[in-house]
C-alpha cells in the first residue's frame, strides 16, 4: 500500500501504521484521515492481519487537526459537508484490535483520535492534550466525551478548559494509557503486545473488543448479558476447542487465523 501522509509496514500478522507528515507534528488533515480510513480498512479484511498499531513519529503522535487547512473555514464549509464527522471515525468501524503506540505531542485531534484506539502504549516522552480553547474552538472529534470516560471529569476539564499537556506518567496514573516505556523501546514494546494479541483467536478478540466497546454504550445488566451471548457462542468456534485442548493436553494454544 502506498499513501502519501502514512507509512505502512507488517511484521507476521501485526500491520503498523504510521501517520507521516513530520514537517506539521504529523497536523491531520483530510487526506491523512482518508488514508488512513482506507489502510484500516484494508488490514481489518485481511486475514493474514490479527492486530493493528497506529504510530507516529518520535516528536509527535500527531499535534491535532491541521489548523492551517481549517484557519479559513466557516459554518457552511463544515456544518454541511460534516468535517470531522466524514473520514474521522472510520477507526471506530475496525473490529480488529487497534494498539495506539504514543511517542511526543498528542494533541488535540491527535488525543482524540490516540482515545478511539483500544489502548496505548505510551513513550515517556509523550505529552497529551486537548488545547483547543486556545485556538477558538471546543473539540471536535469525541475530546469532551471520551476524555471524562476515560480520566473522569475533574481532570478532563481541568485539560479541556486549560489547555494543559500531561506526560506521560501522569497519562497512565489517570488510566489514558495502560503502559509506559522508554520512548526507544516504544516500537519494540507495542509490536511486543501487538503480537501477543495477533497470536490469539481473531475471532475471540474481536468478541471483546466489541462487547468492552458495549459497556460505555449500555447498562450493566445489558452489558453481562452481551458479553454472556459472545461467552456461549465462544462455544462454537474452534478457538474454544483449540484453546482448552491445548491448556488440558500441557502444549502452548495454536490460534492463527482461527
Ligand atoms: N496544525 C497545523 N500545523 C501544525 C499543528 C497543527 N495542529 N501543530 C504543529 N504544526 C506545525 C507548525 O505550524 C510548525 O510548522 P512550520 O515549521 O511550518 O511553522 C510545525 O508544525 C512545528 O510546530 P512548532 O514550530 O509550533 O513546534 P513547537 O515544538 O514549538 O510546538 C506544539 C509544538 C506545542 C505541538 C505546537 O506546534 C502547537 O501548539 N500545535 C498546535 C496544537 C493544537 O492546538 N492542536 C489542536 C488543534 S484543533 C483540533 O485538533 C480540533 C479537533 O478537536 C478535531
Amino acid at each position: 500500500m502506498e499513501y502519501a501522509d502514512l507509512l505502512i509496514e507488517t511484521y507476521g500478522r501485526v500491520a503498523v501504521i504510521r501517520l507521516n507528515r513530520p514537517k506539521a507534528l504529523n497536523a491531520l488533515n483530510d487526506n491523512m484521515m482518508n488514508e488512513l480510513g482506507d489502510a484500516l480498512y484494508k488490514f481489518d479484511a485481511d486475514k493474514n492481519i490479527g492486530c493493528i498499531v497506529l504510530t507516529g513519529s518520535e516528536k509527535a503522535f500527531a499535534a491535532g487537526a491541521d489548523i492551517a487547512a481549517m484557519a479559513e473555514y466557516t459554518y457552511a464549509d463544515t456544518y454541511p459537508d460534516n468535517y470531522i464527522g466524514r473520514n474521522w471515525e472510520h477507526i471506530l468501524n475496525v473490529r480488529k484490535p487497534v494498539i495506539g503506540a504514543v511517542a511526543g505531542f498528542c494533541l488535540g485531534g491527535g488525543c482524540e483520535l490516540a482515545m478511539m484506539c483500544d489502548f496505548l502504549i505510551a513513550a515517556d516522552s509523550a505529552r497529551f492534550g486537548q488545547p483547543e480553547i486556545k485556538v477558538g474552538v471546543t473539540p471536535g472529534a469525541g475530546g469532551t466525551q471520551r476524555l471524562p470516560r476515560t480520566i473522569g471529569k475533574a481532570k478532563a476539564m481541568d485539560l479541556l478548559l486549560t489547555a494543559r499537556m500531561i506526560d506521560a506518567a501522569e497519562a497512565e496514573r489517570t488510566g489514558l494509557v495502560s503502559r509506559v516505556v522508554p520512548a526507544d523501546k516504544l516500537m519494540e514494546e507495542a509490536l511486543a503486545a501487538a503480537t501477543v494479541v495477533a497470536s490469539m483467536s481473531v475471532t475471540v478478540a474481536m468478541a471483546i473488543k466489541d462487547s468492552v466497546n458495549r459497556a460505555f454504550e449500555t447498562t450493566l445488566t445489558e452489558g453481562v448479558r452481551y458479553e454472556r451471548r459472545y461467552f456461549h457462542a465462544a462455544f462454537g468456534t474452534p478457538a474454544q476447542k483449540e484453546g482448552m485442548s491445548a491448556f488440558l493436553a500441557k502444549r502452548a494454544a495454536k490460534f492463527d487465523g482461527l
